[in-house]
């Protein structure tokens, strides 16, 4: 569809958890006008789902340099160590300044110095935490206060549809469809210099999973889309220890933070036998990948449909204290931690693969950038060191604006011609220049020949399905295999329809949801099969050895024209 309206800055931000604002406030200071464009409210991204805290080193006695051993070793030999040293080098002043913007962290009462904990595959206490377990709600409070406070333009409930290119391939902005947001309501465009992909993950490709109902892969989506080089899909991250729910529980799913285990917590089957303990030097604190492993393989050897986690001896003054956030969902779903242990399945939980970018958030197409979840930096490899995700979209969120405000890409093109922005920026009619020409792929339109139809809402619930069942936790060829054709079958089924009917399912959110949904699944399920190797959280049952003279490497994807 072509864009009914059009409005300008010189960079446009999509998703508005820590990485996004993170670039919108820095990009601001430096007087780049900026509008951040988002799919539900400011504050209803992952960020404000976060649990655990943000890694950094900042105790007495811990180094940069031991948090990088932490990560590569958690990364399985994929980790690029250049973004690696730059997130842990730069890691420690990053927490400093997001404090300088108004973020509250737990702190001794006495000194004053911020508390740290421990998560998995952590040697040390690193993590920093805010109001117990609600890290992430009180950064996003605090980004969010201050993008307010700093009058940046932002468009809520507008889901990113594609990117917009200059006559050279540059990127020139997005289309997006907006509901019921005054005047710039139904389809529009932001025209700018400079596109910055904050949109977080994909946890919503499987059916139980603790990302929120927005985590659609919408940013890889449209990076594939666009010719953006996506790598790493593959490793999809399973958190160990989500409350399980019952077997028919369905969409975001609460998290029982790491940080439970470490403060003290053990992993027990029915039994209240410890099986951690020997399978790794750090037993319920190993890396995430292996205590999802470590978690399955016992309820496989017990068909049990998941496992528990006992932290009774807290007491409910801890419990109350130090993790309030959890305590309350429990008890919400009537499980008491103080009294009983709580039971606890992995679910999808983080991509660590995504679009790929160089050490300044820079993808392979000029003027779009990725951070957060949605990229692919390299300093995850095969599976993200617990709490480095918050860190990372403050690291390279910092350096992307340095990037942008240094003059790469900002205040070039669309400044100057927008004229005074009032308080949401000028909006009028597209011009018919701004309407989707030849080399603007603008939406997936469904009417085009070739082009992706437009799934029907419900197909997410099938995705959901297939990905569970042929892509989770445990793969194999045979499962993928037959994910792949499961959903070859979903694209089919809707050309079909178009072919007979020529029309498919009505653009709108949902829709355009499902089908980037569709897409990424397509990609990952294609990525998890060449991968014929276990290693980090891709693990293949068929395959059950790492393989590194194979598969030391990154399998890269981008998109044909004809979506190929
Ligand atoms: C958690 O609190 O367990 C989640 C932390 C993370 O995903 O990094």
């Amino acid at each position: 569809p072509a864009p009914g309206w059009a409005t300008e800055a010189d960079v446009v931000v999509v998703g508005s958890g820590v990485a996004g604002l993170t670039v919108a406030l820095r990009c601001a200071a430096a007087g780049a006008r900026v509008t951040v464009v988002t799919k539900a409210r400011l504050d209803d991204g992952s960020t404000r789902w976060a649990q655990g805290g943000i890694a950094a080193a900042l105790g007495e006695g811990d180094t940069p340099e031991q948090h990088l051993d932490d990560t590569l070793v958690a990364g399985v030999g994929l980790c690029d160590e250049r973004a690696v040293r730059t997130l842990v080098t730069e890691g420690p002043d990053a927490v400093r300044r997001l404090i300088a913007t108004g973020a509250r962290f737990d702190a001794d009462d006495d000194t004053g110095e911020i508390l740290l904990t421990r998560e998995g595959g952590h040697h040390r206490r690193r993590i920093a935490h805010a109001g117990g377990d609600a890290t992430g709600a009180e950064i996003s409070r605090a980004l969010v206060e201050a993008v307010r406070a700093a009058g940046i333009d932002t468009v809520e409930n507008a889901l990113v549809l594609d990117l917009l290119k200059d006559g050279s391939g540059r990127a020139a902005g997005v289309t997006l469809h907006v509901m019921g947001e005054g005047r710039r309501d139904g389809v529009g465009a932001v025209r700018a210099g400079a596109v910055v992909l904050a949109t977080g993950g994909m946890g919503q490709i499987f059916s139980a999973t603790t990302n929120p109902a927005v985590s659609t892969g919408d940013g890889v989506a449209l990076a594939l889309r666009a010719g953006a080089e996506v790598s790493d899909l593959e490793f999809v991250q399973f958190h160990p220890t989500v409350l399980w729910l019952g077997p028919e529980a369905e969409g975001q799913q609460p998290l029982v933070s790491e940080a439970v285990r470490g403060e003290g917590a053990h992993l027990v089957d029915a039994d209240g036998v410890r099986f951690m303990q020997g399978q790794h030097e750090l037993a319920e604190l190993a890396p995430r990948d292996i205590v999802a492993k470590g978690i399955t393989r016992r309820m496989q050897e017990r068909g049990a449909e998941h496992m528990y986690l006992d932290a009774r001896h807290f007491g409910a003054r801890m419990w109350e204290r130090r993790f309030p956030t959890i305590l309350a969902a429990c008890r919400a779903h009537g499980i008491d931690p103080v009294t009983e242990p709580i039971p606890v399945a992995p679910a999808a939980h983080y991509a660590s693969g995504g679009v790929r970018t160089d050490l300044h958030g820079r993808t392979t197409v000029p003027g779009l950038y990725a951070c957060g979840e949605v990229a692919c930096t390299g300093v995850h490899g095969a599976n993200r060191l617990a709490s480095n995700s918050l860190l990372e979209g403050l690291v390279f969120a910092e350096r992307i604006a340095e990037d942008i405000t240094a003059g790469a890409a900002g205040a070039a093109g669309a400044a100057g011609a927008a004229g005074a922005a009032g308080a949401e920026g000028p909006v009028r009619p597209a011009t018919a220049a701004e309407r989707p020409g030849p080399d603007e792929g603008v939406g997936p339109d469904p009417a085009a020949p070739g082009a992706a139809p437009l799934l029907a809402s419900e197909a997410r619930y099938e995705i959901q399905h297939i990905m569970t069942h042929g892509a989770g936790v445990l793969r194999s060829a045979e499962s993928l295999a037959r994910a792949a054709d499961r959903l070859a079958r979903v694209h089919d089924d809707a050309a079909a329809q178009l072919r007979r009917d020529g029309k498919t399912a009505e653009p709108g959110v949902e829709t355009w949801e499902a089908t980037n949904l569709h897409l990424v699944a397509r990609v990952l399920v294609a990525a998890a099969l060449r991968r014929a190797e276990t290693r980090g959280c891709h693990w293949r049952e068929d395959r059950p050895a790492r393989d590194d003279a194979a598969w030391r490497r990154h399998l890269l994807v981008t998109l044909g024209p004809d979506g190929a």
